[in-house]
């Protein structure tokens, strides 16, 4: 389903979805059901994310007859999880396109200013010319996402697509002001931010409830 009709925000429609989010909001969710339901999603979104994956055909022999069989084009994919929490979604990702080639990028947010710097980007040498999904569970104030995305621009990548858990209706309206031309998929769209940067109702510190670091 699109966002408020815009066709480059989609959010999932779909009660498996809205299901597992559900058991990741809860705060009582141990540390290892929120870490395989990152991924489970991840797997899902990936599905809808990837619907606009060229197709040819390949003549097979099926034991009735030939035919030719739809197959992937081969499109070149990059997985580029923002760190920390977008690592949670890669392997979510991989089990759906597992010929995915997996580009990090490492923010890290100035405690006093709230801005994100990147601190550490390592993709294969021919990203220019793959298809790029950056994850991350959560798309808040966007500082973030906003600067993985110019920094995989600067790159020479051209077809970026952005795949959230959990997203506020302050990130995606920046994101849609920024980066025109990135779609961004979404598991849902939340109330709003709260006055700390946290998406409302949320789940929390995304990364912090995948690692257990809290
Ligand atoms: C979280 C999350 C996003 C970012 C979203 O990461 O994983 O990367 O916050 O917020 P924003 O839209 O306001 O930028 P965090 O900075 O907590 O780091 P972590 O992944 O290491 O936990
Ligand atoms: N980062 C998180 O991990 N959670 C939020 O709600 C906002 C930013």
């Amino acid at each position: 389903m699109f966002y408020n009709g815009d066709e480059k925000v989609v959010v999932m429609d779909h009660p498996l979805v809205a299901h597992k989010l559900s058991i990741m909001r809860d705060k009582n969710t141990s540390v290892k059901d929120f870490r395989e339901l990152v991924s489970e999603i991840g797997m899902l979104i990936t599905y809808e994310a990837t619907r606009d994956l060229p197709l040819t055909t390949h003549r097979i022999e099926t034991p009735i007859c030939e035919m030719d069989a739809p197959v992937l084009e081969g499109k070149k994919i990059a997985v580029v999880p923002i760190l920390r929490a977008g690592l949670g979604l890669v392997d979510g990702v991989l089990r759906m396109v597992p010929s995915a080639r997996v580009a990090h990028i490492g923010m890290y947010r100035d405690e006093k200013t709230l801005e994100p710097h990147v601190y550490f980007c390592k993709t294969p040498k021919d990203i220019a010319e793959r298809d790029i999904m950056i994850v991350d569970p959560m798309l808040a104030t966007v500082g973030s996402a906003d600067d993985a995305i110019s920094e995989m621009k600067r790159r020479g990548c051209k077809h970026i697509k952005l795949v959230v858990l959990v997203a506020a209706p302050e990130g995606i309206a920046c994101i849609r002001k920024s980066h025109p031309d990135v779609t961004i998929y979404c598991g849902a769209v939340d109330d709003k931010l709260n006055s700390n940067g946290y998406i409302v109702p949320g789940l929390g510190d995304a990364g912090d409830r995948i690692f257990g670091t809290k």
